[in-house]
């Protein structure tokens, strides 16, 4: 095409494409450029505008490391990475949410009833549920990734003072399913803002928190992996999480029980004098 103009830039972009190209990626990319070239057309979009997106997109690049991927951030605050995933996921399974940065390949074992807060200050929060197929029928052995940040609101790969396994464990599920745990009481935390996402909230207007949350990868053998996160009902930002990661059967009530009632079996029974937070979470799995 000699004559490219406004009007037909989009079905030239898509005339350009080689005849024996993928139909999927075809199809992919050309919905792609005619959503941008809609975009440009309806607001406009003048060459200052562009240079600046393309600088923003220049300096994630920049500061993009194998720790911090500030695209994936990008995507993350732009609601990207949940709507894929809400788009993907079962409403009979417990629903996905966002993995952010912050999982550890090789988080350390935790058993059954074992403690991650350590001598963390905070509320000790005992966390147990049960792993289970959609058919309501327990899943033994499945495994649970949790992770979470510590009481000063850094996750171990952000804080020098902590080490790599702080907050982070593998736990296995008994043969009914169960898992239990201690861990504090997570709070809500930013995220980085320091980059090229913190002026796209900032010139938006929006805060960077997220309202505080447990991770978990959960997987068994002949089931779909689950990432996923729990909040509890209380926390001042759920109706606002700048990653847009709540989701409704994700949201749990933390309840407040008395030292007397911590159960036996448990990494810290006997060593918890003062109330503690008590959430049950279970877990459901889709088949493959
Ligand atoms: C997180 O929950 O760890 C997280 C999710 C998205 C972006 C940054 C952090
Ligand atoms: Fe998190």
């Amino acid at each position: 095409m000699r004559n490219v103009t406004v009007e037909n830039i989009t079905e030239v972009f898509a005339e350009y494409f080689g005849k024996d190209t993928d139909p999927r990626t075809r199809e992919v990319l050309v919905a792609m450029a005619r959503h941008m070239h809609d975009f440009a057309r309806e607001v406009n979009l003048t060459h200052d505008e562009w240079r600046k997106g393309l600088a923003m997109l220049e300096h994630a690049g920049r500061i993009t490391t194998p720790e911090r991927n500030e695209f994936v951030l990008f995507s993350d605050v732009l609601g990207m990475s949940s709507l894929v995933d809400m788009m993907h996921s079962d409403p009979a399974a417990t629903s996905s949410s966002v993995l952010g940065p912050f999982h550890v390949s090789n988080p350390p074992p935790l058993e059954m009833g074992g403690d991650m807060k350590r001598d963390f200050g905070g509320p000790v929060l005992l966390v147990e549920g049960q792993v289970l197929g959609t058919d309501g029928k327990a899943i033994p052995h499945a495994k649970i990734d949790i992770w979470q940040t510590a009481p000063n609101g850094m996750y171990s790969s952000q804080d020098p003072d902590q080490d790599i396994n702080s907050f982070h464990g593998l736990m296995t599920a008994d043969e009914t399913g169960h898992f239990r745990f201690t861990t504090v009481r997570p709070v809500e935390y930013t995220v980085p803002s320091d980059g090229p996402v913190g002026e796209l909230l900032d010139a938006a207007g929006r805060h960077p928190w997220r309202p505080s949350h447990l991770h978990y990868i959960v997987t068994a053998p002949g089931y779909r992996s689950l990432v996923t996160e729990i909040f509890p009902d209380d926390d001042p930002y759920l109706d606002q999480d700048t990653v847009f990661g709540v989701r409704d059967d994700l949201v749990m009530t933390y309840h407040t029980k008395p030292s007397s009632e911590f159960p036996a079996g448990m990494a810290l029974s006997g060593k918890v004098n003062e109330p503690f937070l008590y959430v049950k979470f279970d877990v459901i799995l889709l088949a493959e």
